[in-house]
């Protein structure tokens, strides 16, 4: 089974989730950013998994991305702001449809990095895009918890991400 999780992260802890959840599908698996999951990347994979933090309540948009690069001193590191936002990449997602071939398309999977009390979210506009491409979901989404608005991740959250990909996989099979 091949797979691709895919991530935005400005400030690292949605990339270091997304490398957990690829260890924990296993070796088919593989963890590229927006930039890096080209759609030959995505059309080969049986799995896609897509994650991005929660900026302002929500999948960040491309607004809220530009007044990041605007004030990139404003915050203790600067944010990484070197690949397109997962909302871009969704925009261009190639459509997974199985034609007359019938052959079945790629399924797929949302997780979203947050703090944990915050309203709003990512995942549903994540899911929804997906869907809407014709990668179905193969189970609920996740949220992974920063212990502060820039991290780090709560500790145990990266062993639950691993286990949350070997949860994904198990359901691909
Ligand atoms: C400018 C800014 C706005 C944020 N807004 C929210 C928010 O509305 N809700 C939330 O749960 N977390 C919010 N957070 C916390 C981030 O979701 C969290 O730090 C996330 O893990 C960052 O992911 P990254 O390190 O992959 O960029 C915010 C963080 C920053 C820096």
């Amino acid at each position: 089974m091949k797979a691709v999780v895919v991530y935005e992260s400005h400030w690292g802890n949605t990339a270091a989730v997304a490398h957990a959840v690829a260890e924990g599908i296993g070796p088919g698996a593989q963890a590229l950013s927006t930039a890096q999951a080209s759609a030959a990347v995505v059309s080969a994979a049986d799995l896609i998994v897509a994650g991005a933090p929660v900026l302002g309540f929500s999948l960040p948009t491309d607004s809220m991305l530009k007044g990041l690069t605007a004030n990139p001193g404003g915050h203790p590191t600067p944010p990484d702001l070197s690949h397109p936002s997962m909302r871009t990449w969704l925009d261009a997602l190639p459509r997974g449809i199985a034609g007359s071939t019938g052959r079945p398309t790629a399924r797929s999977a949302a997780f979203e990095t947050r703090i944990s009390w915050s309203p709003g979210g990512a995942t549903t506009t994540i899911e929804r895009e997906l869907d809407s491409a014709g990668y179905r979901p193969i189970a609920k989404a996740a949220r992974f918890i920063v212990s502060g608005k820039y991290g780090p991740l709560r500790a145990g959250e990266l062993e639950r991400a691993r286990l949350w990909g070997a949860e994904l996989a198990q359901l691909m099979r």
